[in-house]
Formats: C-alpha cells, sequence, structure tokens
C-alpha cells in the first residue's frame, strides 16, 4: 500500500536567531538599532550565539578570551592564510584557507572543553572530588599514549598567555569547576610525565568558556571569530607588503618556496627511474 503523503509547510526559513521585515531587524528579540552604539562586539556575539545578553562579568571574560587569541603571529593559520594569499586570491578566499586550520591540533577549543566538561560530571557521578578525577584523567591519557588537549605549546612550552587568562577569569568570579579540574590536571602531569606540562591558552579557554557554559562546539566558534580578525590582517599584509608567490631569489629574505630549499639532495622519495615502456601510449 502506496504511504500516505505527508502535507508539508510551502518552504520557509526556520530560525530562533533573527527576522527582518522591511523596515526592522530584530535579533533574538532586540531591535537592532537597540544594540547598536549600546553593546560591544563580544556582547553581540554572546547574544547572537547564547540567545541572551551576557551578565557584566561573562561578557569581560568573553572579550578576554577574544582579545587574547585574536593575534598569535605565525602559526599554522596565518602561515597558511599568507600561502594561500601568495596565489593571487581575494582577502575572503586566503582568509577562509587560514581558518581551515583550525583542528584538533591548532585553536582546539572544543577539545579541552570536552574533556574538562565530561570529567566534572564524571567526578560527580563516581563521587570523587575534582583533585582525584585529574589525577585519574592525567593518568588514563598517559596510559594511553594520549596528549592532551589545551596543554602544552610548541613554541613557548610555557603559553605566556594562560597564566593572564586564570587571573582575568578568577578576578571575573567567571572560574569555576571547570578551571580547577584543569588547574589540577596541569598538578598530576608532573607527577605522571617527567616534567609539568602546562595548559595552554587554548585550555584554559575552554575550561573556562565551559565554567561560563559553552557546549564545546560553540566555544570552537569563539576560536574561529578571534582568529579571524588578525587573519584579515595577515592578509591584507601579505597582499600589500609581499609580491606573491614567495620564491623570489632577488628577495633579501630567503622566501619560503625557493627552489633551493627543495633541492634533489633534500628529496627521500623513490630515485630516478625510466618510465616503462609498455606504459608509453605516445
Ligand atoms: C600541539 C602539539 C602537537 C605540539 O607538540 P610538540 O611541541 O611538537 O610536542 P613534542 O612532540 O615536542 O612533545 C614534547 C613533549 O611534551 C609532551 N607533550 C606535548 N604535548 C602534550 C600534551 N598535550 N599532553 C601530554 N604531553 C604532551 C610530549 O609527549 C613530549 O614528551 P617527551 O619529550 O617525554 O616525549 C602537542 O602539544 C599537542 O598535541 N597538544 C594538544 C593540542 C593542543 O592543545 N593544541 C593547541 C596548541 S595552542
Amino acid at each position: 500500500m502506496a504511504e500516505e503523503k505527508k502535507q508539508r509547510e510551502p518552504f520557509h526559513w526556520r530560525t530562533g536567531i533573527a527576522y527582518k521585515t522591511r523596515d526592522r531587524i530584530v535579533v533574538r528579540g532586540y531591535d537592532l538599532n537597540d544594540l547598536t552604539g549600546n553593546l560591544d562586539l563580544g556582547e553581540m556575539a554572546y547574544l547572537v550565539w547564547r540567545g541572551e545578553l551576557p551578565s557584566k562579568s561573562h561578557a569581560k571574560m568573553l572579550n578576554a578570551i577574544m582579545v587574547c587569541l585574536a593575534e598569535h603571529a605565525f602559526s599554522p593559520s596565518s602561515a597558511a592564510a599568507r600561502l594561500v594569499a601568495s596565489g593571487g586570491v581575494p582577502l575572503h578566499a586566503a582568509v577562509a584557507g587560514g581558518m581551515l586550520t583550525i583542528g584538533d591540533l591548532h585553536g582546539t577549543f572544543d577539545r579541552p572543553a570536552a574533556m574538562f566538561q565530561n570529567g566534572v560530571v564524571r567526578a560527580r557521578a563516581e563521587g570523587k572530588n575534582l583533585e582525584e578525577i585529574a589525577e585519574i584523567l592525567v593518568e588514563e591519557a598517559r596510559e594511553k599514549k594520549q596528549r592532551l588537549p589545551g596543554f602544552h605549546h610548541p613554541q613557548h612550552i610555557r603559553d605566556p598567555r594562560s597564566e593572564r587568562l586564570v587571573q582575568v577569569g578568577q578576578k571575573l568570579g567567571v572560574a569555576g569547576d571547570h578551571l580547577s579540574l584543569a588547574l589540577a590536571m596541569e598538578d598530576a602531569t608532573e607527577r605522571h610525565h617527567s616534567k609539568r606540562i602546562w595548559l595552554n591558552a587554548v585550555g584554559v579557554s575552554g575550561a573556562l568558556l565551559s565554567d561560563m557554559d559553552f557546549e564545546p562546539e560553540l566555544s570552537k566558534g569563539v576560536m574561529l571569530v578571534s582568529r579571524c580578525i588578525s587573519l584579515v590582517a595577515h592578509v591584507y599584509e601579505e597582499m600589500t607588503r609581499e609580491k606573491g608567490w614567495r620564491a623570489s631569489s632577488r628577495e633579501t629574505i630567503t622566501q619560503p618556496l625557493d627552489l633551493e630549499l627543495q633541492r634533489p639532495d633534500f628529496y627521500d622519495g623513490p630515485k630516478d627511474r625510466k618510465f616503462p615502456s609498455d606504459r608509453n601510449k605516445s
């Protein structure tokens, strides 16, 4: 028997974020013109993302995280964005190229956030305190040879941004169980590794955003938006200061795509060989 066709509404967009008419734009229930001139960008981001205006302390914390994570000189995203720009693409294409490097190892707000959120839930479920669960999480990761998301920095080793973010979070009264767990895990690394593995800025941000009830995936959005700000600057500088392609031997600085950096003696693939004659179609 043929299935009865369900009556469907004609297509229309469905959203709880905003609507507009010919004369008005309304965001999360507020007239956009009332928000303009009254909210800073962090407060606006919070409203759009979470649906409500932030408390003063949450607004300050979100702005502080976004300021802190906006620019970081040369890291995977800025380097990639500049190389994409060196191909002569428009600004937005190179910025998008840089954004694509934000993943499990660079700008990973979501992974530490998920680990701290699961850790706090597990501590409650197992009747353990945060120090005990921190010890277990670090030990388990060490046994499985897993790196802890949000810990260590390849360039700084001890990330200079972390302590400041912790200070701001504590001063604003935002810091809660997730940051406490993160700090206890940092202590625990000393007992399970041969050295202290420091929390990086991404780890501290993931913990603080968890203390502000951000879902892990949404916390990654905070990183995306923050770093996008500086990728615009890197791409714009690349377009206006460098001449493209990044291979010129006439530049005063050796360029990343200089032929000298890819000499045959750096190649470790198969040795030069003859193309098989039975595959020659010409
Ligand atoms: C980013 C990352 C790949 C950099 O690695 P790296 O500096 O090249 O690290 P190395 O391979 O030199 O590791 C140095 C030592 O620290 C340890 N280590 C590095 N990061 C670690 C982590 N996140 N958790 C546990 N141990 C870590 C390594 O095991 C190594 O120890 P060993 O000398 O006893 O072997 C790595 O730190 C990582 O995966 N971090 C988690 C993801 C993250 O937070 N990324 C955001 C960075 S801002």
